[in-house]
């Protein structure tokens, strides 16, 4: 059954290479581990993810506002918010082949419950007990460094004139949200928010993770889609069990099923945690966490407010209360739900005595909706039709033109990037104005007049 699954991962993985939806980072020079690129195919999925995201969080919401903060920030802001003390994971390393692990994860994989928010003194209790155990995964020695905290920040040389990188750290961002919680009182002064209200933002975020596995699951680079919601402390739990909701019907919205998902609720809270649950994916390495669903409580708005000296007390001006907002807080990655969708898109089967691998993902998430073929290459009163169609199509849909080989192979090419609709101009449609509509899941073909074609796919494609 691993293997098998091991088998899909690594099928996914050639797919997402192959059709040009993923690439290694910087390849030509051997790769850079834990950073990937996104291809032309990749970009179109990753964008319409975003889209998704954005107008279920935004548009669709009248107490949810956007934010796009900058990558740098100042390096106050990593302190206040703990950042530099303890955004950390607890790393060994392999005496013989010098590797870098994350003790959490060594203990896991036999079985032994650890998790990165334990102390450093806990872990390494753990790991002692149960060193005749743990193997390198590389090497297979035995022979491990005690474990120690290593610190997930990335730091960068901007300003910093002195060269001195220790006294003026300047720091990626690690996480979206404190860019969020800097604006708060912006967002506040001039966006005719009331509390409850919400502010979402999707954008990069960096950490020094210490293992680089299972593809984009884990990346050093990746963006968040992040939402903070401020609210009254005595509404936590009512707005924290609504947007549990809300993000779980996000995934069913966006074509995953049910079995595939699962909550987990953290046992180990950080001290200023009210609630902790994570959304999780039954990917092939098993259920794994897609997104965090977390009540903060007032932890991020107290720490800046000390920090910098600013007020954050809310006035209510119903009741003339004031309190400092508390927050539930939504945060995925793009990475790891565009990992998702390609694994719960992902099929092999056999159609009509021919097997294919096809991306049957939803139309709305599809990098391409429609691709339009002549049926002959050295055809050019086909090909000059077969061009008119597309440049009409592509005013209203992501398109692609295919006059490449054989129609059987580019429908093989369409199925394996999910494009829901091909769109074929053949002999007959000089005749009769109609071109043959194929449908990717059913592979089943209709003839279309050309004058209703935009028309009958719209609707298709939501
Ligand atoms: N602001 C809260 C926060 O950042 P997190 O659990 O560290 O919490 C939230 O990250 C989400 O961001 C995760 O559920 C995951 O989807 C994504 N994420 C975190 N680290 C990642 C990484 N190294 N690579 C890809 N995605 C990551």
């Amino acid at each position: 059954m691993k293997k098998e699954k091991n088998d899909s991962m690594d099928k996914i993985i050639s797919l997402a290479k192959r059709r040009g939806f993923v690439f290694p980072s910087s390849e030509i020079y051997g790769g850079f581990a834990a950073v990937y690129d996104f291809g032309p195919y990749g970009v179109e999925l990753a964008n319409n993810i975003k889209k998704e995201w954005w107008k279920a969080m935004t548009q669709l919401r009248s107490d949810v506002v956007g934010l796009d903060a900058a990558i740098f920030m100042s390096p106050k802001v990593w302190e206040a918010s703990g950042h530099v003390k303890g955004f950390s994971d607890p790393l060994t390393e392999c005496r013989k082949c010098h590797g870098r692990l994350r003790l959490d994860t060594l203990l896991e994989d036999i079985g032994v419950a650890a998790d990165e928010k334990m102390s450093e003194e806990e872990i390494n209790q753990i790991f002692d007990a149960n060193r005749d155990k743990i193997k390198c995964p590389t090497c297979g020695a035995q022979d491990f460094t005690p474990g120690r905290s290593f610190n997930l920040l990335v730091q960068s040389n901007l300003g910093n004139f002195t060269g001195d990188w220790t006294k003026e750290p300047v720091y990626l961002r690690g996480e979206t949200c404190q860019g969020i919680y800097v604006n708060y009182k912006n967002v506040l002064d001039s966006a005719r928010v009331r509390i409850p209200f919400g502010i979402a933002q999707i954008g990069k975020a960096f950490r020094n993770e210490i293992t680089a596995r299972q593809f984009i699951f884990r990346t050093r680079e990746f963006e968040q889609m992040e939402m903070q919601y401020f609210i009254h402390p005595d509404q936590t739990k009512e707005v924290y069990e609504n947007w549990k909701k809300i993000r779980w019907q996000f995934y069913l919205d966006l074509g995953f099923k049910e079995e595939n998902l699962k909550w987990h609720q953290h046992e180990n809270l950080v001290f200023y945690a009210k609630e902790a649950y994570d959304i999780e994916y039954n990917f092939p390495f098993g259920f794994k966490e897609l997104e965090g669903v977390h009540a903060r409580g007032n932890y991020d708005l107290t720490q800046h407010g000390q920090a910098s000296g600013t007020n954050f007390e809310y006035l209510d001006p119903a009741t003339g209360e004031k309190f400092i907002p508390h927050i539930v807080e939504t945060s995925v990655g793009v990475g790891r739900t565009f990992l998702a969708a390609l694994c719960e898109a992902y099929r092999e089967e056999n159609l009509n005595g021919e097997e294919r691998v096809v991306l049957s993902l939803p139309a709305r998430l599809a990098p391409i909706k429609v691709a339009i073929f002549p049926l002959l290459k050295n055809k050019p009163e086909l090909v000059a039709r077969a061009e008119e169609i597309y440049h009409a199509l592509r005013q209203k849909f992501r398109c692609e033109f295919d006059d490449n080989g054989n129609i059987g192979k580019r429908y093989r090419r369409q199925d394996e990037i999910g494009t829901p609709y091909c769109v074929t101009f053949d002999f007959d449609s000089l005749e009769d104005g109609a071109v043959t509509v194929r449908e990717r899941d059913s592979a089943s073909q209709e003839r279309v007049k050309i004058e209703d074609l935009e028309k009958y796919l719209a609707p298709k494609l939501g």
